[in-house]
């Protein structure tokens, strides 16, 4: 099949397609979302489920889309996940799927959905601490958190992974305790360096605690050696701990950055075509869909949004703009 993939002119090929199913949260972490929550997107601004499935059904069956994580805000507050994931697998070839989640919901949801198919779990757990999750998440849910990661791997998707953001003053220095705990379910853990996508705008380079910072906090209790296995378009840089063969990562996106190996393309929840979380700009296939253009058509406008792609975030410009949607409305 001599199907377009999706370049850009930079020699990259997204193949890795990240959908946000909805903008909705159940937690306010403070580097993603306000306590108040946002203006939501209207309903009928939204993709429907079937054009959920049609759109990534193009990026799979005509653009090379090999991966297609579900991202939200919150994509277990979606009622028809479980219908997407399950149509999403049928095609053909199969993506693999995964979900990035809170993981608020998993206790009941991680059997059905690894019925409707679901390959894994990447789960935020920002804390092991009843009250900075509280600080942080600004709501009381650290133990249903905790409940639905047991379920995810009890239900089979493990290994399950946690990404983990430091915030200066509130979870700083538990990153010895979160890998502690990881080790102990063997679940694996990836420190998120905090990005510039906060809605309220409030993030600080001079604030950031950085990849070194947390390497250096790990060191005071752990050995690590660097990973043999290659980096590849894999954006965490990982560690063998003690030796191995437990792992830990750090993704440093902000003084480590890896846009030269990025293979990803996103999706939001309104139909819209992001060739970068940093993007100012995006691609609407939603209304190209509901015109009524054929598959072929959206594909060639999938592609021409992705050869527009920047080499490069550039958050150390001094010229950097922050996206004017937050991380809950684009999707990790
Ligand atoms: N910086 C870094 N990571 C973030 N996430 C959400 N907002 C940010 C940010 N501003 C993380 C979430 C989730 C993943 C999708 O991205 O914690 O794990
Ligand atoms: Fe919700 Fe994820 Fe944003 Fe936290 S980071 S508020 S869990 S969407």
């Amino acid at each position: 099949m001599s199907s377009p993939r999706l370049r850009d002119r930079h020699g990259r090929v997204a193949t890795d397609l990240r959908v946000s199913l909805t903008d909705r949260c159940n937690l306010r972490c403070t580097y993603c979302m306000p306590e108040a929550g946002l203006p939501w997107l209207p309903k009928p601004t939204m993709l429907t489920d079937d054009e959920v499935i049609r759109l990534v059904g193009i990026a799979v069956t005509r653009l090379g889309v090999t991966e297609v994580r579900f991202t939200g805000g919150e994509p277990l507050l979606r009622p028809g996940l479980r219908s997407i994931i399950d149509a999403v697998t049928d095609l053909e070839p199969r993506p693999e799927v995964s979900l990035t989640t809170n993981a608020i919901g998993l206790e009941r949801l991680a059997v059905p959905l690894v019925e409707a198919g679901l390959d894994r779990v990447n789960v935020s757990l920002d804390t092991i601490d009843r009250d900075s999750f509280k600080e942080l998440a600004k709501r009381d849910r650290l133990d249903q958190t905790l409940n639905g990661i047991k379920a995810a791997s009890a239900a089979g998707l493990a290994p399950v992974k946690l990404n983990t953001v430091l915030m200066r003053g509130i979870n700083d220095d538990e990153a010895p305790a979160l890998l502690r705990y990881a080790l102990a379910h063997d679940y694996q853990l990836r420190f998120i360096e905090q990005m510039p996508l906060d809605a309220g705008g409030t993030w600080r380079r001079d604030q950031m605690v950085t990849a070194a910072e947390i390497l250096e906090a790990l060191r005071a209790e752990f050995d690590l050696t660097p990973d043999p296995a290659h980096r590849g378009s894999a954006p965490a840089e990982t560690w063998l701990v003690d030796g191995g063969p437990a792992k830990v990562g750090v993704i440093g996106s902000v003084t480590r950055p890896f846009c030269g190996d990025c293979d990803r393309t996103r999706l939001t929840a309104d139909g819209q075509v992001r060739n970068c979380l940093f993007a100012t700009g995006e691609t609407d296939l939603r209304d190209l869909a509901r015109s009524g253009a054929g598959d072929e058509e959206i594909a060639a406008r999938w592609c021409e949004a992705m050869w527009g792609k920047k080499p490069g975030h550039g958050i150390d410009d001094p010229s950097f703009l922050q996206p004017s949607r937050p991380m809950s409305a684009i999707g990790g």
